[in-house]
Parts: structure tokens; sequence; C-alpha cells
């Protein structure tokens, strides 16, 4: 059974489609209706306005509540005017910094409590007892539901493991990114039992940077999306579902259609040689 694709949130705010609380409320119920109802957060998406927006479109409405799962990260202080406190950008992994993030992430969703807390990068500073206790606090006070991180080696995420159960990594993998797959990061995700979610999914610029590399990729799925008789969004989403890791794809678009066609390259199953093709038109070179 696949994991289905977890909705990203990140482009729906000032950063992106700047979608007014109706626009929020009229994706959201698309998204639910196709049973999509995992959504992907940041404290910091859209200089820390966008998890307030969602909330706006879900306030008051705890059935709603109810139906979906709600993931946010923490850990990044960014540079911004919504933040004068900080001087520079730097990472906090600290209690105190965590315990306040989910107290924020909590009233900006009008909810009590959040379904997965990631750490949203490894803090250089991050210790590993203190991350520890606070995460297990939290989960006895049923402010978070499960834990994970978000962009760690496989070291950092052995050290934290051994101190608390990691549930979730959030990395970015795609056919323009292909690093996880043999880096460590899918065969650990494996080995110990971790969900592997795959941010940027579609390939980070893929569809906006006019290099070589992306003119093959595209050439290469564009084949194969007439070959599967499909498009090419769902081919390049099923080079992630066909690894045997059961990635779960967080998807970025902000149009309905595509979150439909995210759904849709679940059911496609490249054969090993398609795989190899798309995996071939990234490297620009055949396998070792
Ligand atoms: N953990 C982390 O560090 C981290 C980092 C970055 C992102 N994330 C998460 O991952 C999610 C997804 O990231 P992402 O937005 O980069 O993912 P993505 O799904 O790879 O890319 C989405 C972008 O591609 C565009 N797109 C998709 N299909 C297209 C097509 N056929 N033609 C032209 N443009 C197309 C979308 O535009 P439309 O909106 O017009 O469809 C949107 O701008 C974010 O929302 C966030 O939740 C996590």
């Amino acid at each position: 059974m696949k994991n289905k694709p977890i909705v990203g949130c990140m482009r729906w705010g000032i950063w992106g489609a700047n979608f007014t609380t109706k626009q929020y409320e009229t994706i959201i119920d698309q998204c639910l209706s196709i049973d999509l109802n995992i959504f992907d957060h940041a404290d910091i998406y859209g200089h820390y306005t966008t998890e307030a927006d969602f909330g706006q479109a879900i306030k008051g409405k705890s059935s709603l509540r109810q139906q979906m799962k709600l993931i946010t990260k923490c850990g990044i202080n960014m540079l911004t005017p919504n933040r004068p406190a900080h001087a520079i950008k730097s990472y906090d992994t600290s209690a105190a910094h965590i315990k306040q993030s989910v107290e924020n992430s909590l009233q900006n969703f009008h909810t009590d409590y959040i379904d997965t807390l990631l750490i949203h990068r490894p803090d250089l500073l991050l210790n590993p007892e203190e991350v520890a206790a606070t995460i297990i606090e939290l989960k006895g006070a049923g402010k978070i539901k499960s834990f994970g991180v978000s962009n760690f080696n496989t070291h950092q995420v052995a050290t934290l493991q051994k101190h608390i159960k990691i549930e979730h990594h959030q990395v970015e993998i795609s056919v323009t990114h292909m690093n996880a797959f043999d880096d460590g990061t899918l065969d650990q995700c494996q080995t110990i039992g971790i969900e592997a979610q795959s941010w940027s999914p579609m390939g980070n610029g893929i569809f906006t940077e006019d290099s070589e590399k992306n003119k093959r990729i595209l050439a290469t799925a564009k084949i194969l999306s007439a070959k599967y008789e499909t498009g090419v969004n769902e081919i390049l989403l099923s080079f992630l579902y066909t690894h045997p890791a059961n990635i779960s794809p967080v998807i970025g678009t902000t149009q309905f259609e595509r979150i439909i066609s995210a759904k849709k390259a679940m059911e496609i199953q490249l054969t090993r040689e398609d795989f190899y093709k798309l995996w071939q038109a990234s490297a620009g070179h055949e396998v070792a």
C-alpha cells in the first residue's frame, strides 16, 4: 500500500498563491474530498504568516480539524521584519524554542494538537538529550502526536535516534535531486522504520530552469507519459513511488487539478528500465 501524497502549503500564502481565507477553505475541502488529508507546514512559511492564514480557514471547525493531519516544523530562526529580534539567520533546537514554537503553531491553527512536529534543519548545536526530553514532554501533554526531522544527514539521525524515536524524515528527493537514493538516507529510513517524506518531489526548477539536465528529464518523462498514458507530473512522482522505501511525496502545487494528478501517480509502477531511464536523464550518464 503506497503512502498518499502529503499536501504542502508553503506556496499557499504570501510565498506563492496568496490565497484568501475563502480560497483556503475551498482547496482544503477539495483535498479532503479526494482523501488527501495531510497538510505540511512550517512556522517560517510566508515569513511566519502561512500557518495563521490556514488556521483562519479551519477556525472553530472541529470536525474539519479532526478529518485532517497537520505537520509543522520548527528550529529555523529566519531573518524577517516579522521577527525583529532575529539578528542573523540561525537554528535553535533548545527546549525553550521548541516549546514556544509549538505553542505558536497551536495558536495559529486554532487547535490543541499538532499531528507531526519536525525539526526543520539540523542545528549544529542540537543537544539530543534535550530534544528528546522536550518531545517526550510535548507528547505526554498531547500537544504533538508524532515526531521527526527534516534535512538531517544519516549521522545526525542516528545520534538523535539513540534518544528518541524518529518517525518521519522529510528530505528533498526527486528526479533532479537523487542524493537520498545512495547517500544512506533511504536505506536508513528502511532499516529503522522511518517514514521518508520527499519535498519538492517534482524536481526543483524543472519547470522554470531551461538547463540541459532539465530538458533531458522532461523529454524522457514525456516519452514515458505516452507509454503509461498519463501526464508528465504523474511520471515525475511515479519515479518516487517506484522506490521500495514507500516515499510520501510532499507536493507543492497550488492547483487542485495538479493535486488530483499527484494522487493518480500512486497507481503507476514504472518498470526498472523506465526508472533508470529517468535516473540516466538526470545524471547524464548510465549507471556504473
Ligand atoms: N522540509 C523542507 O525543508 C522543505 C523545503 C521545501 C518545501 N517543503 C515542503 O514541500 C512542499 C513541496 O515543495 P515544492 O512546492 O517545491 O514542490 P513541487 O511539488 O516539486 O513543486 C511545486 C511547484 O511546481 C509547479 N508545477 C508543478 N507542476 C507544474 C507544471 N506541470 N508546469 C509548471 N509548473 C508546475 C507548481 O506550480 P502550481 O502551483 O502552479 O501548480 C509549484 O510552483 C512545500 O509546500 C513544503 O510543504 C519542505
